[in-house]
């Protein structure tokens, strides 16, 4: 037996027992006469004393040997601790050592092994195995084992079932690119590996499966950023017989439940919103709603003027910064730098300072007087007190603009509480997206989402204007999942094939599998995906999902500590049949 207890575990009612312990050396105190050492493992930590008196000689020389990260093995007496630490759930308590076994000698670490440790992110990735040591990591793995315990749960209750789906597919498209495994046994051919499940939870529907969801592993070939990996975990559900109310009836049930058992919350109400609305009063289309800043459009009392710039605008709009008119002139001047930096790209921006004493004070107060500045306060509600901030372009690129300044402004004055959770549905998706580089039409979602039934005659004739029937929940600014319900109709997807630039055959090569599905007795159905990293993260109170991955990869797509990816050696590229013909 290596160990009795754990290292968390041993309270002032152990007094006087026998104890065998096993851990790690957090640190050791050397007094000469007498060492303490913390012994840590996953559990917590346990103080240990060799004793010159009390202890036996030759274990009192091997604890002068130990060194941080040692392994070990003691025995020895639970005792009452003369000056008791009240911070440590073991504080009252330490073990008098009688035995002690070095199991592993260990090198000093290459940054020290504590809750803030002094330790950059590159060299935490390459020994990611210490990092798991630290506490915060430590916690976040056991959170979000507990998030996906109690998602598997609520889901089985349910009647939801979980059911793997295979890894070496076909590519499915979710707008990102593939990664490709080459196939040994089919000379010049390749597997992808799932961007998500979606086609094979489609066809387990019409496998009259009815509930299904899994925690999957997704791997997308695509930029990477705070809240995104090139592989990451999905909750993936599907339900057939279903209509958009249906699923989002049970997944905000989900989400409820989850903010409940895991932080204790209770939400009121999942508020929703279409994809138009969240674009016109937030510009963005997975908004923070837990505080204000809500836009305000300004063509109608900015426009007309002797300012050209509003003039031919195609959108002027405002937020009211709530307090910013305490604002230094300096300060506006780096915010009015901080948007036309190349990220954001905005050309300038236009401030009105809302006094206390209910005048205005504007950067454009040669073209605007005291009436079309409060016009611009009642568009964008701003109060005695605010500052406005103005935008104005193109309609798409300034929203983002404005967007990105409402988040960064929040973000400085605190407005992001990450114990306050603000759910919300945002509905009516389009169902297509132009894209000028290729001057063709994407599925905003995926190719296999609805059009709502009431514009399918719209579909050849006005496809730009039609909306589907695909939601996205957002929870504080962040998208934590997006679903859709689905085509399962033969013909309506031929269409839908046909619109995004397939000719009938590549449908065919690609999809002929589920479209030879939909003429077997394909149910209705719909599903939606959440984003477990990074909803375990928001849970979590964070927005960088790399904490909560145990083996993340870094912005360049690599694991630095396999130090993956690497070459392949020239007799395995053969047997793959492949040639290299790297210009280097
Ligand atoms: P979607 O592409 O919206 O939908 O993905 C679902 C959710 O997955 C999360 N997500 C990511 N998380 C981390 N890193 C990434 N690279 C990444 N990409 C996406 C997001 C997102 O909301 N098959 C559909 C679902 C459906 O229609 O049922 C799908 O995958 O939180």
């Amino acid at each position: 037996m290596y160990r009795s207890h754990s290292c968390g575990e041993l309270r002032a009612s152990h007094i006087n027992t026998e104890v065998t312990l096993a851990g790690w050396v957090q640190k050791s105190r050397d007094k000469g006469f007498m060492i303490w050492v913390d012994l840590r493992d996953r559990y917590g930590i346990t103080q240990l004393i060799f004793d010159e008196e009390r202890t036996p000689k030759d274990i009192m020389e091997k604890a002068k040997e130990l060194g941080r990260e040692f392994v070990i093995q003691v025995k020895g007496q639970v005792i009452e601790r003369e000056s008791k630490n009240l911070n440590m759930a073991t504080g009252h308590i330490e073990i008098l050592v009688s035995d002690l076994t070095i199991l592993n000698e260990a090198l000093l670490p290459p940054f020290t092994v504590e809750d803030a440790t002094d330790g950059g992110e590159d060299i935490r990735m390459k020994y990611r195995y210490l990092d798991i040591r630290r506490n915060p990591v430590k916690d976040s793995l056991l959170f979000r084992h507990r998030v996906a315990m109690e998602v598997r749960n609520y889901l089985s209750k349910e009647g939801f079932i979980e059911v793997e789906t295979p890894y070496l597919i076909k590519s499915t498209p979710e707008g990102a690119r593939d990664f490709v495994v080459p196939s040994r046994m089919n000379e010049g051919q390749f597997y992808a590996l799932p961007q998500s499940p979606q086609t094979f939870k489609q066809l387990l529907m019409v496998g009259g499966m009815d509930k299904y969801f899994q925690i999957v592993k997704c791997f997308r070939d695509e930029d990477l950023r705070a809240d995104r990996q090139p592989e990451f975990t999905q909750i993936d559900c599907e339900m057939a017989f279903v209509e958009q109310e249906d699923i989002l009836s049970v997944f905000e049930g989900l989400t409820r439940f989850l903010l409940k058992e895991i932080k204790g919350v209770e939400v009121d109400t999942f508020p929703r919103m279409t994809y138009d609305e969240a674009m016109c009063r937030y510009g963005n289309d997975k908004p923070d709603i837990r505080f204000g800043m809500e836009f305000g459009e300004l063509n109608a009392v900015a426009q007309h003027k002797d300012f050209n710039v509003f003039n031919q605008a195609e959108l002027v709009v405002g937020i009211a910064v709530p307090g910013g008119n305490t604002f230094t002139r300096k300060e506006i001047d780096k915010l009015i730098d901080w948007v036309k930096r190349p990220q954001i790209g905005a050309k300038g921006m236009v401030y009105v300072r809302c006094n206390e004493d209910g005048t205005y004070k504007s950067s454009v107060d040669k073209f605007y007087g005291q009436d079309d500045l409060a016009n611009w306060a009642n568009a964008t509600a701003a109060k005695a007190g605010d500052l406005i901030l103005v935008l104005s372009g193109s309609t798409n690129e300034t929203r983002a603009q404005l967007s990105a300044l409402r988040m960064e402004l929040a973000e400085r004055l605190e407005l992001r509480d990450p114990e306050v959770f603000a759910p919300l549905w945002v509905v009516d998706f389009p169902l297509l997206e132009w894209d000028e580089d290729t001057q063709r039409y994407h599925a905003m979602h995926h190719p296999f989402t609805s059009p709502k039934p009431e514009q399918l005659n719209e579909l050849e004739s006005n496809p730009g204007n039609i909306k589907a029937n695909a939601y996205d929940l957002v929870l504080n600014g962040n998208e934590i999942g997006g679903g859709s319900i689905r085509i399962h109709d033969r013909d309506v997807q031929a269409r839908m094939f046909d619109l995004l630039g397939f000719t009938p055959e590549e449908a065919k090569a690609q999809f002929g599998f589920l479209m030879d599905a939909f003429q077997y007795g394909a149910p209705p159905h719909g599903g939606i995906a959440f984003g477990f990293d990074r909803l375990v993260a928001i849970l979590g109170g964070q927005e960088t999902i790399r904490d909560f991955i145990a083996f993340p990869k870094n912005n360049s797509g690599r694991d630095v500590m396999i130090d993956a990816p690497a070459p392949i050696d020239e007799a395995q590229l053969q047997e793959l049949n492949l040639k290299l013909d790297l210009k280097l």
